[in-house]
């Protein structure tokens, strides 16, 4: 097995070929705060909370889809990235409209758990109070959008471990949204298999079990990183 070598925030880890900064943060005990990144499903890049500086290198890396390479020398908790996470969460709440106090995930959400992680108590941005729709066309689930991070975690987990490919992401820029089927209501898209593993997925309140009131929402992240290490190695039981 090849092996690569590299320093993080002063610890020297050796990890396999091919494996990313963030595996190796993983492995060497060190935190680095993520949003669409998710066990079991590939990664996409797509939040940039997990943000690294690299020696030798201006750019900031995304941790999650950039390979370790030997000799790398990392550094996760710099007060650059400090700011810029801090910036890239502030950004996501002024982008949507999160109003935890009466949101399904309040107290179980991934987005308020980031901002505690980066410290932010506040938005320096203006909100843009978007004017989006939510979906309860679904007989049990039911989508929000104004809740939505663009994280694509629903996407990716339908697609790559239910095998349904629900979800998709419509249009572009600031007007770009989760798309059921071929944009319809999500209670027509017959591929949909009542599954719930995009209600499990979902980071926020975006995605929701009907019925479910405020806080109520616990999402199952670790079910996916179970399910495809289950059907690969047939342990069926955590
Ligand atoms: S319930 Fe299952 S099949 Fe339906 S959209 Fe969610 S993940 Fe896909
Ligand atoms: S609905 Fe949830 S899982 Fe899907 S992209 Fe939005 S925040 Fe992410
Ligand atoms: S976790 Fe790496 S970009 Fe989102």
């Amino acid at each position: 097995m090849a092996v690569n070598t590299l320093t993080i925030d002063g610890k020297e880890i050796a990890i396999e070929a091919g494996k990313t900064i963030l595996d190796a943060a993983k492995e060497a005990g060190v935190p680095i705060p993520t949003l669409c990144h998710m066990e079991g499903v590939h990664d996409v890049g797509a939040c940039r909370l997990c943000i690294v500086e690299a020696e030798g290198t201006p750019k900031l890396l995304p941790a999650c889809v950039t390979a370790a390479a030997e000799g790398m020398v990392i550094h996760t908790q710099t007060e650059k990235l400090q700011n810029y996470r801090r910036m890239t969460v502030e950004l996501i709440f002024a982008e949507g409209n999160h109003v935890c106090s009466i949101c399904v995930a309040n107290g179980n959400c991934e987005l308020q758990d980031v901002a505690v992680e980066v410290g932010m108590d506040h938005s320096r941005f203006s909100y843009r109070f978007p004017d989006r729709g939510c979906d309860l066309s679904h007989s049990q689930f039911g989508i929000d959008h104004n809740r939505c991070i663009m994280c694509t975690r629903c996407v990716r987990v339908c697609d790559e471990v239910e095998g349904a490919h629900v979800w998709d992401v419509g249009s572009r820029g600031p007007d770009c949204f989760i798309v059921a089927g071929l944009d319809q209501p999500w209670g027509e898209v017959d591929a949909c298999t009542s599954c719930g593993k995009c209600v499990d997925a979902c980071p926020t309140g975006a995605i929701f079990h009907q019925g479910e009131t405020t806080g109520e929402k616990e999402g199952d992240r670790g079910k996916m990183a179970f399910l495809t290490t289950a059907r690969e190695k047939q342990q069926w039981t955590r």
